[in-house]
């Protein structure tokens, strides 16, 4: 058993309908070169060494969707190294059709379960991290599957460098309040703010669109990894 079968799937499913032979021939000829591919052990692996270039720094989408947020954020920050996160094989496949051209270079895709590339990535080696539209998992007998969950914050919070960026959005208000109850008390995350729109240098998710037209008010908020832990209640100083 290997360490995915370990994990409680906060994913629905790895394939959807059918890829049509042209969507399908993209993961078959552009998927190697980018796939991200962990060397054997447990050894901490630098994300910069999965670029050409070792990037100024390396951000980190986790289910990325379709895609197109991670191509935005890659075609506007070219200096920077982007890591996404999808096992939903569509979605890879969406990725890869808006970095066909070859316009955009510096995205690298882990196509599985971010927890298990995360609690394999450097100690501060991410300066920005995405958790965009978490499925909500709304059933009391599925909270379980949510990803907002202690062991995925600390191993996210051990990749994350001082003072990084953590961003991450719902339109779920269950989800929202079960975020909020989470991450600003996590050792390692400060709240900075609760955003009612997005910034410009945040751009709209596929999911967020679907979301919108539905009429949800979707919830955006900014965390920063600390640099020391909060001290806990009744701790002296
Ligand atoms: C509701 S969708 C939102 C997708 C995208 N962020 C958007 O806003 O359009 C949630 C996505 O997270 C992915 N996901 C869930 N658990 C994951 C995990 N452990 N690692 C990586 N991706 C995950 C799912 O496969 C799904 O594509």
């Amino acid at each position: 058993m290997d360490e995915g079968e370990r994990l409680i799937h906060s994913f629905g499913r790895r394939r959807g309908r059918k890829l049509r032979a042209g969507r399908a021939a993209l993961l078959s000829t552009m998927l190697p070169a980018l796939r991200v591919a962990l060397p054997a052990g447990d050894a901490p692996v630098d994300p910069a060494a999965f670029f050409a270039h070792a990037p100024r720094e390396t951000w980190l989408e986790v289910g990325f969707g379709g895609g197109e947020h991670l191509a935005w954020q890659a075609s506007r920050n070219p200096a920077i190294g982007l890591v996404g996160c999808e096992p939903y094989e569509n979605g890879v496949v969406a990725l890869l059709g808006h970095l066909r051209d070859g316009a955009i270079g510096n995205v690298r895709v882990w196509n599985d379960d971010a927890r298990m590339l995360l609690q394999r990535l450097a100690p501060g080696s991410i300066a920005r991290a995405f958790v965009l539209f978490p499925d909500p998992w709304p059933k009391a007998r599925h909270h379980k599957r949510r990803l907002v969950q202690a062991p995925f914050l600390d191993a996210l919070a051990q990749a994350l460098a001082p003072g990084a960026e953590l961003r991450v959005a719902t339109d779920h208000a269950d989800y929202l309040e079960w975020i909020l109850e989470r991450l600003p008390v996590h050792p390692w995350f400060d709240l900075v703010e609760r955003l009612a729109a997005r910034p410009a240098d945040w751009p709209a998710t596929r999911y967020e669109e679907w979301s919108v037209g539905e009429g949800r008010s979707p919830a955006y908020l900014r965390f920063s990894r600390r640099a020391a832990p909060r001290p806990t209640e009744g701790a002296e100083g």
